[in-house]
Protein backbone atom coordinates (compact mmCIF):
# COMPACT_ATOMS: atom_id res chain seq x y z
CA UNK A 1 0.00 0.00 0.00
CA UNK A 2 1.88 3.21 -1.30
CA UNK A 3 -1.10 5.70 -0.08
CA UNK A 4 -3.02 5.73 3.38
CA UNK A 5 -5.63 3.36 3.06
CA UNK A 6 -8.11 4.79 5.78
CA UNK A 7 -10.71 1.89 7.66
CA UNK A 8 -13.53 3.14 9.59
CA UNK A 9 -14.87 -0.27 11.58
CA UNK A 10 -18.12 0.34 13.36
CA UNK A 11 -18.29 -1.35 16.93
CA UNK A 12 -14.49 -1.74 17.16
CA UNK A 13 -14.01 -1.24 20.71
CA UNK A 14 -15.50 -4.92 21.71
CA UNK A 15 -15.75 -8.32 19.91
CA UNK A 16 -15.41 -8.98 16.25
CA UNK A 17 -14.96 -5.63 15.37
CA UNK A 18 -12.03 -4.63 18.21
CA UNK A 19 -10.26 -7.91 16.28
CA UNK A 20 -11.20 -6.40 12.65
CA UNK A 21 -9.89 -3.17 13.92
CA UNK A 22 -6.21 -4.89 15.14
CA UNK A 23 -5.62 -7.06 12.25
CA UNK A 24 -6.26 -4.23 9.53
CA UNK A 25 -4.09 -1.80 11.86
CA UNK A 26 -1.20 -4.63 11.30
CA UNK A 27 -2.05 -4.73 7.63
CA UNK A 28 -1.19 -0.72 7.29
CA UNK A 29 -4.40 0.68 7.02
CA UNK A 30 -5.43 3.94 9.42
CA UNK A 31 -8.42 3.00 11.71
CA UNK A 32 -11.37 4.53 12.81
CA UNK A 33 -12.78 3.09 15.82
CA UNK A 34 -16.68 3.38 16.10
CA UNK A 35 -18.49 2.80 18.65
CA UNK A 36 -21.83 3.38 20.74
CA UNK A 37 -21.09 4.32 24.39
CA UNK A 38 -17.45 2.00 26.11
CA UNK A 39 -15.42 4.67 25.73
CA UNK A 40 -13.00 2.59 27.64
CA UNK A 41 -12.82 -0.43 25.77
CA UNK A 42 -12.64 1.83 22.37
CA UNK A 43 -9.75 3.76 24.42
CA UNK A 44 -7.95 0.11 25.19
CA UNK A 45 -8.46 -1.01 20.76
CA UNK A 46 -6.89 2.71 20.47
CA UNK A 47 -3.46 2.16 22.15
CA UNK A 48 -3.59 -1.61 21.47
CA UNK A 49 -2.87 -0.44 18.00
CA UNK A 50 -0.51 2.52 18.66
CA UNK A 51 1.26 0.54 20.72
CA UNK A 52 2.14 -1.40 17.81
CA UNK A 53 3.00 0.82 16.23
CA UNK A 54 -0.22 1.17 14.39
CA UNK A 55 -2.40 3.81 13.09
CA UNK A 56 -5.75 4.60 14.91
CA UNK A 57 -8.51 7.11 16.04
CA UNK A 58 -11.55 6.95 17.79
CA UNK A 59 -14.91 8.58 16.15
CA UNK A 60 -18.03 7.35 18.01
CA UNK A 61 -21.42 7.59 17.22
CA UNK A 62 -24.57 5.59 17.18
CA UNK A 63 -24.46 3.41 13.64
CA UNK A 64 -28.47 3.90 13.97
CA UNK A 65 -28.69 7.65 14.36
CA UNK A 66 -28.73 9.22 10.16
CA UNK A 67 -28.03 12.47 11.68
CA UNK A 68 -25.31 11.46 13.98
CA UNK A 69 -23.42 9.55 11.88
CA UNK A 70 -23.79 11.87 9.29
CA UNK A 71 -22.44 14.62 11.47
CA UNK A 72 -19.71 12.01 12.39
CA UNK A 73 -18.80 11.40 8.74
CA UNK A 74 -18.60 15.21 8.20
CA UNK A 75 -16.60 15.95 10.73
CA UNK A 76 -13.86 13.13 9.95
CA UNK A 77 -13.87 14.39 6.51
CA UNK A 78 -13.42 18.05 7.48
CA UNK A 79 -10.55 17.42 9.67
CA UNK A 80 -8.81 15.04 6.82
CA UNK A 81 -8.72 16.73 3.52
CA UNK A 82 -7.93 15.30 0.84
CA UNK A 83 -8.57 11.67 2.02
CA UNK A 84 -10.82 9.73 2.02
CA UNK A 85 -12.66 6.29 4.07
CA UNK A 86 -11.99 3.67 1.20
CA UNK A 87 -13.13 0.94 3.64
CA UNK A 88 -15.94 0.01 5.57
CA UNK A 89 -16.52 -3.06 8.27
CA UNK A 90 -20.34 -2.53 9.39
CA UNK A 91 -19.92 -4.79 12.23
CA UNK A 92 -21.95 -3.38 14.91
CA UNK A 93 -24.92 -5.35 15.95
CA UNK A 94 -26.65 -6.58 18.67
CA UNK A 95 -28.44 -9.14 19.83
CA UNK A 96 -32.68 -8.71 21.65
CA UNK A 97 -33.82 -12.74 21.66
CA UNK A 98 -37.27 -13.35 22.50
CA UNK A 99 -39.64 -15.39 20.79
CA UNK A 100 -42.02 -13.39 18.80
CA UNK A 101 -44.99 -13.85 20.43
CA UNK A 102 -43.67 -11.85 23.55
CA UNK A 103 -40.90 -9.59 21.91
CA UNK A 104 -42.18 -5.98 22.13
CA UNK A 105 -42.12 -3.73 19.00
CA UNK A 106 -39.06 -2.11 20.43
CA UNK A 107 -36.97 -4.83 20.84
CA UNK A 108 -37.64 -5.58 16.90
CA UNK A 109 -36.90 -1.96 15.82
CA UNK A 110 -33.57 -1.61 18.03
CA UNK A 111 -31.95 -5.04 16.57
CA UNK A 112 -33.19 -3.67 12.74
CA UNK A 113 -32.19 0.04 13.45
CA UNK A 114 -28.62 -1.03 14.56
CA UNK A 115 -27.73 -3.87 11.47
CA UNK A 116 -29.55 -3.02 9.03
CA UNK A 117 -30.41 0.78 9.33
CA UNK A 118 -27.26 1.09 10.52
CA UNK A 119 -25.49 -0.06 6.94
CA UNK A 120 -26.84 2.26 5.47
CA UNK A 121 -26.93 5.70 7.79
CA UNK A 122 -22.47 4.73 7.69
CA UNK A 123 -21.96 3.13 4.23
CA UNK A 124 -24.63 5.54 2.34
CA UNK A 125 -22.52 8.96 2.86
CA UNK A 126 -18.98 6.96 1.48
CA UNK A 127 -20.05 5.82 -1.43
CA UNK A 128 -19.56 8.77 -3.76
CA UNK A 129 -15.98 9.02 -2.69
CA UNK A 130 -15.48 5.48 -3.05
CA UNK A 131 -17.06 5.65 -6.68
CA UNK A 132 -14.90 8.68 -7.51
CA UNK A 133 -11.53 7.77 -6.77
CA UNK A 134 -12.32 3.90 -8.29
CA UNK A 135 -11.46 1.51 -4.95
CA UNK A 136 -13.57 0.81 -1.94
CA UNK A 137 -14.35 -2.73 0.22
CA UNK A 138 -17.48 -2.41 2.11
CA UNK A 139 -17.72 -5.92 4.07
CA UNK A 140 -21.51 -6.57 6.46
CA UNK A 141 -21.20 -8.89 9.71
CA UNK A 142 -24.00 -10.47 8.98
CA UNK A 143 -24.86 -13.91 10.60
CA UNK A 144 -26.03 -17.44 10.18
CA UNK A 145 -29.01 -16.66 11.53
CA UNK A 146 -29.00 -14.36 8.77
CA UNK A 147 -28.84 -17.36 6.17
CA UNK A 148 -30.81 -20.17 7.86
CA UNK A 149 -33.21 -17.92 10.26
CA UNK A 150 -32.61 -19.02 14.58
CA UNK A 151 -35.67 -19.47 16.66
CA UNK A 152 -35.68 -16.59 19.24
CA UNK A 153 -34.22 -14.44 16.58
CA UNK A 154 -37.11 -13.10 13.95
CA UNK A 155 -36.05 -9.63 14.84
CA UNK A 156 -31.82 -10.54 14.65
CA UNK A 157 -32.30 -13.24 11.48
CA UNK A 158 -34.32 -10.37 9.80
CA UNK A 159 -32.00 -7.62 10.23
CA UNK A 160 -29.08 -9.98 9.14
CA UNK A 161 -31.41 -11.53 5.99
CA UNK A 162 -31.84 -7.64 5.10
CA UNK A 163 -28.26 -6.79 5.58
CA UNK A 164 -27.44 -10.01 3.44
CA UNK A 165 -29.98 -8.99 0.16
CA UNK A 166 -28.74 -5.58 0.53
CA UNK A 167 -25.20 -6.44 0.56
CA UNK A 168 -25.79 -8.26 -3.15
CA UNK A 169 -27.65 -5.35 -4.40
CA UNK A 170 -25.21 -3.05 -3.89
CA UNK A 171 -22.18 -4.87 -4.75
CA UNK A 172 -24.10 -4.94 -8.53
CA UNK A 173 -24.29 -0.98 -8.48
CA UNK A 174 -20.64 -0.56 -7.33
CA UNK A 175 -19.22 -3.34 -9.23
CA UNK A 176 -17.48 -1.14 -12.38
CA UNK A 177 -15.91 1.33 -10.57
CA UNK A 178 -13.89 -1.66 -8.38
CA UNK A 179 -15.80 -1.64 -5.22
CA UNK A 180 -16.73 -4.64 -3.80
CA UNK A 181 -19.44 -5.34 -1.45
CA UNK A 182 -18.70 -8.52 0.76
CA UNK A 183 -21.08 -10.61 3.54
CA UNK A 184 -19.60 -12.41 6.31
CA UNK A 185 -21.71 -14.34 8.21
CA UNK A 186 -20.09 -16.11 11.36
CA UNK A 187 -21.46 -18.60 13.82
CA UNK A 188 -21.05 -18.81 17.36
CA UNK A 189 -17.98 -16.60 17.95
CA UNK A 190 -16.70 -15.77 21.02
CA UNK A 191 -17.49 -12.34 22.65
CA UNK A 192 -19.49 -10.56 25.09
CA UNK A 193 -22.43 -10.95 22.53
CA UNK A 194 -22.35 -14.81 23.46
CA UNK A 195 -20.87 -15.34 26.49
CA UNK A 196 -24.41 -15.79 28.34
CA UNK A 197 -24.68 -18.90 26.22
CA UNK A 198 -24.01 -22.19 27.22
CA UNK A 199 -21.38 -23.26 25.20
CA UNK A 200 -20.51 -26.94 26.33
CA UNK A 201 -24.25 -27.31 25.01
CA UNK A 202 -23.81 -25.55 21.72
CA UNK A 203 -20.56 -26.99 20.86
CA UNK A 204 -21.80 -30.30 20.11
CA UNK A 205 -23.78 -28.64 17.31
CA UNK A 206 -20.55 -27.48 15.65
CA UNK A 207 -18.42 -29.82 13.19
CA UNK A 208 -15.77 -28.17 14.33
CA UNK A 209 -16.74 -28.90 17.92
CA UNK A 210 -15.72 -25.33 19.10
CA UNK A 211 -16.75 -21.73 18.91
CA UNK A 212 -14.51 -19.53 16.71
CA UNK A 213 -12.38 -16.62 17.83
CA UNK A 214 -12.87 -13.02 17.18
CA UNK A 215 -9.76 -12.65 15.12
CA UNK A 216 -10.54 -15.87 13.02
CA UNK A 217 -13.22 -13.27 11.35
CA UNK A 218 -10.80 -11.02 11.42
CA UNK A 219 -8.45 -12.47 8.67
CA UNK A 220 -10.83 -13.06 6.78
CA UNK A 221 -12.27 -9.51 6.70
CA UNK A 222 -8.87 -8.79 6.37
CA UNK A 223 -8.52 -10.83 3.15
CA UNK A 224 -11.89 -9.60 1.70
CA UNK A 225 -10.45 -5.73 2.21
CA UNK A 226 -6.91 -6.76 0.43
CA UNK A 227 -6.23 -5.67 -3.58
CA UNK A 228 -6.29 -9.91 -3.53
CA UNK A 229 -10.16 -9.92 -3.02
CA UNK A 230 -10.83 -7.49 -6.43
CA UNK A 231 -12.82 -10.30 -8.22
CA UNK A 232 -15.13 -11.25 -5.02
CA UNK A 233 -18.23 -9.38 -4.68
CA UNK A 234 -21.91 -10.05 -3.60
CA UNK A 235 -20.77 -12.90 -1.91
CA UNK A 236 -22.09 -14.26 1.62
CA UNK A 237 -18.75 -16.15 3.19
CA UNK A 238 -19.47 -18.09 6.27
CA UNK A 239 -17.25 -18.70 8.81
CA UNK A 240 -19.15 -21.27 11.56
CA UNK A 241 -16.72 -24.83 12.01
CA UNK A 242 -18.83 -26.19 9.31
CA UNK A 243 -22.22 -25.82 10.45
CA UNK A 244 -24.19 -26.94 7.41
CA UNK A 245 -26.59 -23.99 6.40
N1 LIG B 1 -20.36 -13.23 18.44
C1 LIG B 1 -21.00 -13.99 17.59
O1 LIG B 1 -21.14 -15.21 17.79
C2 LIG B 1 -21.57 -13.42 16.33
C3 LIG B 1 -22.11 -14.32 15.39
C4 LIG B 1 -22.62 -13.82 14.21
C5 LIG B 1 -22.61 -12.48 13.97
N2 LIG B 1 -22.10 -11.61 14.90
C6 LIG B 1 -22.13 -10.18 14.57
O2 LIG B 1 -20.82 -9.65 14.71
C7 LIG B 1 -20.90 -8.28 15.10
C8 LIG B 1 -20.03 -8.06 16.31
O3 LIG B 1 -20.48 -8.90 17.35
P1 LIG B 1 -19.67 -9.14 18.70
O4 LIG B 1 -19.94 -10.53 19.09
O5 LIG B 1 -18.29 -8.65 18.55
O6 LIG B 1 -20.51 -8.18 19.68
P2 LIG B 1 -20.09 -7.41 21.03
O7 LIG B 1 -18.89 -8.06 21.63
O8 LIG B 1 -21.35 -7.31 21.81
O9 LIG B 1 -19.66 -5.95 20.51
C9 LIG B 1 -20.63 -5.13 19.90
C10 LIG B 1 -19.96 -3.89 19.39
O10 LIG B 1 -20.96 -3.11 18.68
C11 LIG B 1 -20.97 -1.80 19.22
N3 LIG B 1 -22.31 -1.22 19.09
C12 LIG B 1 -23.48 -1.70 19.60
N4 LIG B 1 -24.48 -0.87 19.28
C13 LIG B 1 -23.94 0.14 18.56
C14 LIG B 1 -24.46 1.31 17.96
N5 LIG B 1 -25.77 1.60 18.02
N6 LIG B 1 -23.61 2.15 17.31
C15 LIG B 1 -22.28 1.87 17.24
N7 LIG B 1 -21.73 0.78 17.79
C16 LIG B 1 -22.55 -0.07 18.44
C17 LIG B 1 -20.51 -1.94 20.66
O11 LIG B 1 -20.03 -0.68 21.13
P3 LIG B 1 -19.95 -0.34 22.74
O12 LIG B 1 -18.73 -1.08 23.24
O13 LIG B 1 -19.79 1.14 22.78
O14 LIG B 1 -21.21 -0.86 23.34
C18 LIG B 1 -19.42 -2.99 20.48
O15 LIG B 1 -18.23 -2.40 20.01
C19 LIG B 1 -22.39 -8.00 15.32
O16 LIG B 1 -22.94 -7.42 14.18
C20 LIG B 1 -22.97 -9.37 15.54
O17 LIG B 1 -24.32 -9.41 15.20
C21 LIG B 1 -21.58 -12.06 16.08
Amino acid sequence: MNETRYALITGASRGIGRAIALKLAAQGFSVIINYASNEEAARKTLDDITANGGKAELLPFDVSDNKATAAAIESWQAHHEGEYISVVVNNAGIRKDNLMMWMPEEEWHRVLRISLDGFFNVTQPLLTSMLVKKWGRIVNIASLSGIKGMPGQANYSAAKGGLIAATKALAQEVAKKRVTVNAVAPGFIKSDMTADLNEAELKRLIPAGRFGEAEEVAELVAFLVSDAAAYITGEVISINGGIYT
